[in-house]
């Protein structure tokens, strides 16, 4: 899905998808609050929409803190349009990714599936909203596609 607005010439292209601890298991991992698709179907989706949009996505996943951190800091050297990232339970604990965001000149959009203020109270905390760009949660999957959309805007 396209605003029209093509992606200007030069302008930066890459934006990475980085997904963090237990988002291998979307699709089994209780659906009733993550859904029934998987990442791969996810990717699919984001691969199509960023080819209409004139942008390349780069998704990944790791269920260690350390990976996550690599690749903010890979997503600035490359310098990347945006980061989507969904970290998972690590959102609520990880001054790691925290300091890494902070660390680097790319836009980070925070996504999460559930709508973790509506849930446990630790979910209530987020260690990555305070650096992110903007958070995009509790539309399921589709706040991928969201987030994919606001990378492109701005
Ligand atoms: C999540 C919410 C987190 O609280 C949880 O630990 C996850 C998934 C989400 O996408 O809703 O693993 O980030």
């Amino acid at each position: 899905m396209s605003d029209g607005k093509p992606v200007e010439q030069g302008a930066k292209k890459t934006v990475f998808v980085l997904n963090g601890p237990n988002l291998n298991l979307l699709g089994m991992r209780e659906p009733e609050i993550y859904g029934s698709d998987t990442l791969d179907d996810i990717a699919g989706r984001l691969e199509d929409q960023a080819h209409a949009l004139g942008l390349e996505v780069d998704i990944r996943q790791s269920n260690h803190e350390g990976h996550l951190v690599d690749w903010l800091q890979e997503a600035a050297a490359d310098e990347a349009r945006s980061v989507i990232l969904n970290a998972g339970a690590l959102t609520h604990t990880s001054i790691a990714l925290h300091d890494a965001i902070k660390a680097i000149d790319v836009p980070v959009i925070e996504v999460h599936l559930s709508n973790p203020a509506a849930r446990e109270t630790f979910r209530h905390k987020s260690l990555i909203a305070p650096v992110a760009k903007g958070t995009i949660c509790g539309f399921g999957a589709l706040g991928y596609e969201l987030a994919l959309d606001a990378a492109q805007k701005f």
